[in-house]
């Protein structure tokens, strides 16, 4: 019987009993405080001796306490006497930092996925991690949990759309969707200035005239990426212009950047912390990552 430890936040005990309830197994919660200099403590109130056991802990903001925490739990759980411990994290922080863009930089996804294995944990999974080659760095299995169709079967999109990467890295995103629920798909070029951080989007000769677009992307972080997207594709034509991502980071500004760019509704995953916004639609993948984690670990 495989036991899902809740790490100590509102998201991810929400996505933790939603993998349990889809797995019909024992939810654990943890017990977490805050030390005077600010570290943080964790505690499994209960015993897990011989267990297959999921640790759930999104790594929210503050990232670098949210890694720590689930990091502490894999090795609290296999203090306990747990047999196999995958730590599932819904969303995985400095996966952007997957390699050395610059001289004297780290690679910061394989200091993150090394830490969790040195943890004790036997098992990796996440939902759309950045690059799926970064788990690689993870010294034993990994899973990478793609939402998008999940979530548009869950919407119920399909049809005349057109779904549309906003640059290269996202095509191969773009294509599955559009394959899976039978829609055309396209993308759009971007520069990103290392230096500066400055985003271009490059005219390309798609034609979205009258169309409907859906812009498919992993992340929303300062909203720049999807904002720059969506004027150019409106400004082409297109008739109505929605978002999927797989991580809505929430930073202030974000939404306002995208909707004021004429984006109707961002459709995010339920991975981070949910933001209350009206034009934000939130779906819980918690069963589709509870199969796959069924799955791919044979719990
Ligand atoms: C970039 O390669 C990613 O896939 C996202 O497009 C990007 O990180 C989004 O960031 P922002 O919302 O700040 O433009």
């Amino acid at each position: 019987m495989t036991v899902v430890v809740a790490g100590p936040s509102k998201a991810s005990s929400d996505i933790a009993r939603g993998i349990a309830e889809a797995m019909g197994s024992r939810m654990v919660t943890v017990e977490s405080k805050r030390f005077p200099d600010g570290e943080s403590y964790v505690r499994i109130p209960e015993d897990l001796g011989g267990e297959d056991v999921i640790v759930v802990h999104t790594m929210a903001s503050p990232q670098d306490r949210s890694v720590m925490e689930l990091a502490m739990l894999v090795d609290a759980a296999r203090g306990l006497g747990a047999s196999r411990v995958i730590a599932v994290a819904p969303y995985t922080a400095y996966s952007r930092q997957d390699t050395r863009f610059l001289p004297g930089e780290p690679v910061s996804i394989a200091v993150v996925l090394k830490l969790l294995y040195a943890s004790g944990s036997t098992g990796f999974a996440t939902v759309e991690i950045h690059k799926e080659h970064s788990l690689r760095y993870y010294p034993g299995k990994a899973v990478n949990v793609r939402p998008y169709t999940f979530m548009a079967r869950s919407i119920g999109l399909g049809g005349d759309l057109l779904v549309l990467a906003p640059d290269q890295g996202a095509i191969p995103r773009a294509e599955g969707l559009a394959r899976s629920i039978d829609a055309e798909y396209d993308y759009l070029v971007k520069h990103r200035d290392r230096v500066t951080g400055e985003v271009v989007i490059e005219p390309k000769n798609i034609d979205v005239d009258g169309r409907e677009v859906l812009i498919v992307d992993d992340i929303i972080s300062t909203g720049g990426t999807i904002a720059k997207a969506a004027k150019s594709l409106l400004s082409m034509g297109a008739k109505r212009v929605n978002v999927m991502v797989a991580h809505l980071l929430g930073i202030p500004g974000s939404i306002e950047r995208i909707a004021s760019s004429g984006v109707e509704r961002i459709y995010a995953a339920y991975t981070l912390p949910r933001v209350d916004d009206p034009r934000v639609s939130y779906i819980d993948v918690s069963s589709l990552i509870a199969g796959e984690v069924s799955r791919g670990f044979k719990l």
